[in-house]
């Protein structure tokens, strides 16, 4: 770099949809390396509907790591920001273009301040994993600004560190985070199971019922129950080994009716283990218990009226907006029909901020 003027700025852009857990993650057993108690399994939406978008920069003329969320600057001396960053620098590699008359040496990237800027198209923090996204899109993007070589895999194990399920936001399709047996995290990563194209008829509509940003973040609420709750070692070590391995054989056959009953009965557990928790964690609200009262009596009434099984799963994380999972876009449709019948958006809500996923569905249902 010479002394000389900098002139140079060098940039990167990428976008990473968010992911919903169908076996959920909760509980570490390391908290700085962000370690869980269980194996967790999970879906990789469609980037259309929640996403990060992630621009990376770095120039000799930056004087400090600065980043911007949805346009507001935020603090990057988290220690979580500071150990994802400190771990790609460590994996740094040369950089040339000798168009833009860019060339930094891997050991540069020690001085050199990089500028971050995020957006969300989703509300933030409001159980619908913002910080797995945002976390996998700013490792991600600094890997390809910085020419690390490692896999997504290994990408993976340092977004962890930023977020436990931002891990599994590095591939697309069915995602499982193997919590791994090394103290040092090495083996805790994410393996992709299936891709998207996988079993692509299933559609996921999520009601955003309080945009809201929780009360009980995830990494709170899952220290607590860690250390109070009786249930959940019972949940770690006699549960979710089981459904993992279930689950696995459900996505591989693309059987809904196992894979149904996993992910809802999962979600069942991990509201179960909150609410073992002391003080309890209330995540779901009045309108989340009724829709998913509601989801219950449909899949039972498809059960009923066809000669098909289950057509509907859902699941809920940290937060009070039902996940639905539908079978594909017939039943999609149906069921985001009944959906507004039966729990119509709030006056002073449009249907672009309560119904995230393919609305144009509607048109299948007639
Ligand atoms: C309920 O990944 O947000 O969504 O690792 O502390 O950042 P930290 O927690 P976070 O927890 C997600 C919890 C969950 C379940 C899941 O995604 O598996």
């Amino acid at each position: 770099m010479g002394g000389e003027p900098a002139k140079w700025v060098s940039m990167v852009t990428a976008r990473t949809p968010t992911n919903i857990a169908v076996i959920k993650y909760w509980g570490k057993r390391d908290e700085t390396l962000i370690l869980p108690i269980n194996d967790s399994i999970s879906v990789t939406l469609d980037p259309n509907h929640l996403c990060t978008t992630t621009t990376v920069s770095v120039s000799p003329s930056f004087d400090q790591d600065r980043m911007w969320l949805n346009g507001k600057e935020i603090s990057l001396q988290g220690g979580r920001f500071q150990s994802c960053l400190r771990e790609i620098r460590a994996r740094a590699q040369d950089v040339e273009d000798e168009k833009k008359g860019i060339k930094i040496k891997k050991e540069d990237w020690q001085n050199l301040h990089l500028h971050i800027a995020s957006y969300n198209n989703f509300p933030t923090a409001a159980g619908l994993a913002s910080s797995a996204a945002g976390l996998a899109c700013l490792v991600f993007s600094l890997a390809k600004l910085m020419n690390l070589k490692e896999d997504n895999s290994q990408l993976s194990a340092i977004a962890r560190q930023g977020s436990g399920s931002a891990c599994r936001s590095l591939y697309g399709g069915f995602v499982k985070w193997i919590m791994g047996k090394e103290d040092n995290g090495s083996d805790s990563l994410a393996v992709q199971l299936a891709d998207e194209k996988h079993w692509d008829e299933l559609v996921i509509i999520i009601a955003v019922v309080s945009a809201r940003q929780k009360e009980t973040s995830s990494t709170s609420g899952m220290r607590d129950t860690v250390e109070t709750s009786a249930l959940i070692q019972h949940r770690a070590k006699e549960v979710v080994p089981k459904r993992i391995i279930q689950m696995e054989d459900a996505i591989q056959k693309r059987d809904f009716p196992s894979f149904a009953r996993l992910a809802c009965t999962d979600s069942n557990q991990f509201h179960a283990v909150c609410l073992d928790t002391y003080p309890p964690i209330f995540y779901m609200n009045d309108t989340s218990h009724r829709q998913d009262n509601q989801l219950c009596r449909e899949m039972e009434s498809c059960r009923r009226n066809t000669s098909d099984n289950v057509q509907v799963a859902y699941t809920f994380d940290a937060g009070p907006n039902a996940v639905m999972i539908a079978r594909n876009r017939k039943t999609a449709a149906l069921l985001l029909q009944r959906l507004l019948y039966n729990f119509p958006p709030q006056s002073d809500t449009d249907l672009d901020s309560y119904i995230i996923g393919d609305k144009s569905i509607l048109q299948d249902a007639g």
